[in-house]
């Protein structure tokens, strides 16, 4: 039925209105670059607009898709696009967070809401998930994914894509999912956005493109391609990406959108002008141009100088229709301009209910030396900080859909939840250490705030209120918009200024609880030393505050674990969990030096924090492992070897444990690394209580891409591994036969 209704309609197209259906305009709600649309009114009424991003209400979109449908020559409907990352108006924990929480449950909930709001107030598609494994955290947009790891990824992006596309596109509640950013983009060089990445094939397969793969598996309509380029050819024009591994090998039906001006950014890249980059791009397999409207303008004389051909732009259109197609566009345009769903389905106390509830699922316990946390729910607290009593940076980056005013505060949400404890407040210091970036950082014109006075006035102020106080809560870090796009950092320390506001603070001889925001993993090797508890709460979105509120005085015990490495200091980045053995591996105590081993002089190898660290209020024992058999056959189908733990809540209170599970390949054909992520469950287990977990591992798990990236598993002996996080884990063996 979609076939003949679409190559009908192409039928009666001419060469101008396919083009025009390839062209992605923005409405101007939040623009990421130099270019910015214009004339769109009338282009759209001339069929050379296919869809329209960052513009939002029904009656908006309604008025806007009106002049596509009655005053366009073949009516067809406008596609309406927005980045819904991390929530729509209910803002949810940045992407980082939330994938702490390692509940994808939880993950596919926020996604489901966020499609039901966004889809109530007039969007149907938006540009998430963002899949890109990040390994170093000087890159500001490590922020918006899901960390470092391939399986942990891929879990999470699966959750995503059926949060957003729910059971089908016949339900109005439902947005079409846009995997990005494919592919690599979180290999950027020296972590600087938009930079180059260089990696070997065996690299991306087993490492880098599962999170992509696991998302388009899960259904995902569409994927946007990557600013960066790879093996010396911009995503956007790499033919390699884009048309032999994503149509050819994984058989990918839906569309393929460029980057906002990636197609043009070319020119930048060094591939020619603007007509030779765009006849690149749609050759490659790009369908839609987002923003930069080359394909509008060039592909038709590119056509007459057969530089592309009616083919490869026939395709390209009709992938566009189809996807409209799918989301109900041409039965009815304005599904999703309903005025009462706008009304009663947004920023509900149920939504904010959920989001409270994520945001403190996704808060990570640093530290909490002699049970410093949680607090009692009295006395005085000492509240310093830049961000305590700071609304618009809870929300995190890429909130561009959320009301900033309408984020609770950490004073506000100790005020709701402890309301019978003094709080005292000063605000210490400026979030920036320096003055230039409180007018040059924002992307999307968040206000910094910036207060006139000196630093030692202002740490002067925040001493003399601490010493009043039983306990100092210093609510500090990054900025909302020192992370995200085009905020790459090469230190990654907390800003100096606040660094010294800890420093008095600590000298005051109360306990100090870092509350600390941010949006990547920090080097915190000084805090960490000297600060009896850290409660990290990213960007917690539009509760953050009660949900800070509710950890720290004990309403919810936390439970997230890091799903990317804190490292000790920036020289160590890249820094993850499964590296490489090496031929001169570190065998020492972690804190001498090993001459010709591979080891630094400076400090050791080791993360701060590693992934899948974070702490409970209360305290879980291991037991050993038990395996169901020591051998697992290749000539049986469907064999497992089942692997059990008992873990027993130890502690004063009830908690959740994420139980993890990782392989280690002893011998293969390319060298493995130490350890791999392949399973995990989170538990809730009561005072006292134990439960035994059980995991099943069958040959499919033990399988990687090999030289000839090939999926094959080699028989040989295995370790497997069970703990708390990647390094605190019990061991045990067993072997692959053939
Ligand atoms: O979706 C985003 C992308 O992540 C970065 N460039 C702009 C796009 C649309 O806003």
């Amino acid at each position: 039925k979609r076939d003949a209704f679409v190559v009908g309609l192409m039928k009666k197209m001419t060469l101008d209105e396919k083009l025009g259906q390839l062209n992605l305009v923005v409405g101007g709600e939040a623009t990421t670059g130099s270019s910015v649309s214009t004339d769109v009114e009338t282009k759209i009424k001339a069929g050379k607009i296919g869809g329209i991003f960052s513009i939002s209400t029904p009656s908006r979109i309604r008025k806007t898709q009106e002049l596509a449908v009655n005053q366009s020559r073949l009516k067809i409907p406008m596609i309406f696009g927005m980045d819904v990352i991390h929530g729509y108006k209910t803002l949810f924990p940045i992407p980082l967070g939330i994938s702490s929480s390692w509940d994808m449950g939880l993950i596919e909930k926020m996604a489901r809401i966020s499609a039901i709001e966004a889809s109530a107030d007039g969007i149907c598609w938006t540009f998430s998930p963002m899949v890109d494994i990040a390994r170093d955290p000087r890159w500001g947009r490590i922020a918006e994914g899901s960390g470092e790891d391939p399986y942990l990824g891929s879990q999470i992006a699966r959750a995503m894509v059926k949060g957003y596309q729910g059971k089908s596109y016949a339900e109005t509640n439902t947005i079409m999912a846009c995997v990005k950013h494919f592919a690599l983009y979180g290999a950027a060089e020296a972590g600087r956005d938009y930079h180059t990445t260089d990696m070997s094939k065996v690299r991306m397969y087993n490492e880098y493109l599962p999170p992509y793969k696991a998302a388009l598996d899960a259904g995902a309509g569409s994927i946007m391609a990557s600013f960066n380029d790879i093996d010396g050819i911009p995503a956007t024009a790499n033919n390699w990406l884009l048309t032999d591994l994503l149509r050819r090998q994984w058989k990918f039906k839906g569309m393929v959108v460029s980057d906002y001006t990636g197609i043009t950014e070319m020119v930048n890249h060094g591939l020619g002008d603007v007509q030779t980059v765009a006849a690149k791009a749609l050759m490659a397999g790009n369908d839609m141009d987002m923003v930069s409207e080359s394909f509008v303008n060039t592909l038709g004389k590119s056509l007459k100088e057969q530089k592309v051909t009616q083919a490869q732009i026939d395709l390209a259109c009709r992938r566009v229709l189809e996807m409209k197609y799918d989301l109900g566009l041409f039965t009815d345009p304005f599904r999703f301009c309903d005025e009462n769903r706008a009304k009663t389905e947004i920023f509900t106390a149920e939504h904010r209910a959920e989001a409270r509830k994520a945001a403190g699922k996704s808060f990570v316990l640093l530290k909490n030396d002699k049970q410093t946390l949680p607090l009692a729910k009295n006395g005085t607290i000492a509240l310093i900080g830049p961000l305590a009593d700071n609304k618009e940076n809870m929300a995190g980056t890429w909130s561009v859909s959320g009301d900033f005013t309408k984020c609770v505060s950490v004073e506000e949400g100790i005020k709701n939840v402890a309301g019978n404890v003094t709080i005292l407040k000063a605000r210490g210091a400026n979030i920036y250490s320096d003055a230039r970036l409180d007018a040059n950082v924002s992307i999307f014109g968040k206000p910094t705030n910036r207060d006139p006075r000196s630093d030692a006035d202002m740490i002067a102020e925040a001493v003399a209120t601490a010493q009043k106080a039983d306990v100092i809560v210093a609510a500090l870090g990054e900025a909302a918009e020192m992370t995200g796009e085009a905020s790459s950092r090469s230190d990654i320390s907390i800003p100096e200024n606040q660094r010294d506001l800890l420093k008095a603070l600590v000298k005051t001889g109360k306990p100090v609880v870092l509350v600390l925001f941010t949006g990547r993993p920090l080097a915190l090797p000084w805090e960490n030393e000297n600060l009896p508890a850290i409660l990290n709460v990213w960007f917690g979105g539009t509760e953050a505050g009660n949900a800070i509120a509710d950890v720290l005085f004990g309403d919810v015990n936390p439970s997230g674990k890091l799903s990317a490495t804190f490292p000790r200091n920036v020289g160590q980045i890249p820094i993850y969990y499964s590296h490489k053995n090496t031929g001169r591996p570190y065998g020492g105590n972690g804190t001498d030096f090993q001459k010709f081993q591979s080891n630094y002089l400076d400090v050791p190898n080791s993360p701060l924090y590693p992934f899948g660290y974070g702490l409970s209020y209360t305290s879980f024992e291991y037991s050993e492992l038990t395996l169901s058999k020591k051998t697992l056959a290749m000539a049986v189908p469907k064999d497992v070897v089942n692997v059990s733990v008992t873990v027993k809540n130890t502690g004063n209170f009830d908690g959740e444990e994420v139980v993890q599970l990782y392989i280690r390949d002893k011998v293969r054909s390319i060298t493995p690394p130490v350890k791999e992520l392949k399973g995990f469950q989170k538990i809730m287990l009561k005072k006292g209580e134990s439960k035994t977990v059980s995991f099943a591992l069958s040959v499919e798990d033990l399988k990687f891409y090999n030289s000839a990236l090939n999926f094959v598993a080699e028989p040989g002996e295995f370790v497997v591994f069970v703990g708390t996080n990647s390094q605190n884990v019990k061991e045990a063996m067993f072997t692959l036969n053939k």
